[in-house]
């Protein structure tokens, strides 16, 4: 069921080929800050609790159906224009009557407040058929353009390419987003015609059908920033710098201190708590949450991972997808965390690898310790209790137990469990000789000596 009434659903055309990409990806599965650009979309409409939402996409685009999935998908099989391309949905769409939100999956930043608007102005008084987003870029190219008529009413959409030379001039711009009156969504559609400079069913073309039929049009405008789409992997970059400075700007105003804002890259899913302290170049990947009063030393790379209050990561560290660290617990300089558990106040502070592993709290993991979770074929988990110790530079060969409590000596290999409050050692004997390094250089020296004699 809808949220919004009267109704909202929306037609997201994702079939064009995306060439300037030059890519083996469809271009809607790019990703932003982590998440696929027709994810931003989605995630931008969500709020507006739309029903049904149709994905348009061309055959073989499987990647993008599973991507949107379970959301309905519609193939274009061949891409004869936007006006075309909605058309395609028809069937997906039924009976449906509300207001008919038509996006681009490749335009990833329209916000929920936007798309609010234009719903709204569609379910205006004076009940306009079509409510067009429109902008003022600072440079409008080959956009096509908003023509007004004398009451600032929307009069018709022309192509750059049809446009006149006045036409040109008009600076109010088409984002091709648009909000349809879906009573008259298909009688619309269906007088659009390809007789036009690119031989293209245009969807521009149904302002000016729905002027003919008496019934009124109309413009909201929003910021260029969040209609721009990307075509290329330029583009792209600078979506992902643009994206990434609001986030950061996000981070802060919600009470997290990032020491040099612009050399910290968050997911578009990044949850950070309060007085989180992130310090110079620290990445995150999807899937991160962060508790109050972290502290992310410089040079952290963090991907799906859970750290709790009063923990402090880094500097360079990485954590990755199923990482649970503890509450005060440290990961320090070289280590690597995946799969695993860190308990309250368990310290691993240099050069580590904890791979599928549990460690209890309190637990300290000596530096260089090593947990050999894979044989090349099968993983297998090093679970260690609470309070125990492992020493410097060990190897724990999984699957292995250390009890509570349990010290493991410097440079072992623990093949065997170990039993809580025990000690194990399992490294070579050490053999000292007395004197024997002196006489040991006398000869060799001698040696020599004799060689060069020769
Ligand atoms: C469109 C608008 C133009 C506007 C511009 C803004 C039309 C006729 N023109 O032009 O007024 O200024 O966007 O960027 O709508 N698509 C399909 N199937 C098709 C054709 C397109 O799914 O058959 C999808 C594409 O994947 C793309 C979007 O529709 O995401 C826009 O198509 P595109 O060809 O880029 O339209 P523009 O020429 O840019
Ligand atoms: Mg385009």
């Amino acid at each position: 069921m809808s949220r919004t009434e009267p109704r909202t659903a929306a037609i997201i055309l994702a079939a064009g080929k995306g060439t300037r990409m030059k890519s083996a990806l469809p271009k809607v599965m790019h990703r932003i800050a982590g998440r696929t650009m027709i994810g931003h979309v989605l995630a931008n409409l969500k709020p507006l609790g739309s029903q049904p939402n149709v994905v348009v996409l061309a055959p073989g685009m499987d990647q993008v159906a599973s991507e949107v999935a379970p959301l309905p998908v519609a193939i274009q099989a061949d891409q004869l224009g936007t006006g075309h391309a909605v058309g395609c949905a028809r069937q997906a769409l039924g009976d449906f009557e509300g207001t008919v939100l038509v996006l681009f999956g490749d335009s990833p930043f329209i916000s929920t407040a936007t798309l609010a608007s234009l719903v709204a102005r569609r379910q205006g008084a004076d009940n306009p058929a079509v409510v067009v987003l429109g902008m003022r870029p600072a440079d409008p190219a080959k956009y096509g353009r908003l023509i007004l008529d004398q009451d600032g009413a929307l009069d018709r959409i022309v192509e750059w390419k049809e446009a006149s030379e006045a036409e040109r001039a008009v600076t109010l711009c088409n984002s091709a987003v648009m909000a349809i009156d879906g009573k008259m969504l298909w009688s619309l559609i269906d007088r659009v015609d390809n007789k036009n400079a690119k031989g293209e069913y245009y969807l521009t073309d149904i302002v000016e059908l729905a002027r003919r039929d008496g019934r009124a049009c109309a413009v909201v405008e929003a910021p260029e920033a969040e209609l721009m789409g990307v075509n290329s992997r330029a583009e792209l970059a600078t979506a992902e710098g643009l994206y990434q400075e609001q986030r950061r700007a996000l981070a802060m105003e919600e009470g997290a201190t990032l020491t040099d804002p612009r050399s910290v890259f968050f997911a578009a899913d990044t949850k950070l708590g309060r007085d989180v302290v992130i310090g110079p170049n620290v990445f995150f990947g999807p899937g991160v949450s962060v508790a109050d009063d972290v502290e992310i030393r410089a040079f952290c790379h963090i991907e799906g991972a859970r750290i709790e209050s009063g923990a402090v990561i880094g500097p360079f560290a990485r954590l990755r997808p199923g990482s649970e660290i503890g509450m005060d617990a440290h990961v320090g300089n070289f280590v690597e965390v995946k799969n695993s558990v860190l308990g309250k106040g368990a310290k691993a502070n240099h050069l580590s690898y904890l791979g599928d592993a549990d460690v209890g709290a309190r637990s300290n993991i000596g530096a260089g310790t090593i947990t050999c979770n894979y044989d090349g074929y099968m993983k297998a988990r090093t679970i260690i209790g609470e309070g125990a110790f492992i020493g410097s530079n060990s190897a724990l060969v999984a699957p292995v137990k250390v009890g509570d409590g349990a010290i493991v000596g410097a440079g072992s290999v623990i093949t065997r469990d170990v039993e809580a409050d025990a000690i194990a050692v399992a490294r070579g004997e050490q053999v000292t000789r007395a004197g024997r390094a002196r006489d040991f250089r006398a000869q060799r020296q001698k040696l020599k000596q004799d060689k060069t004699r020769k």
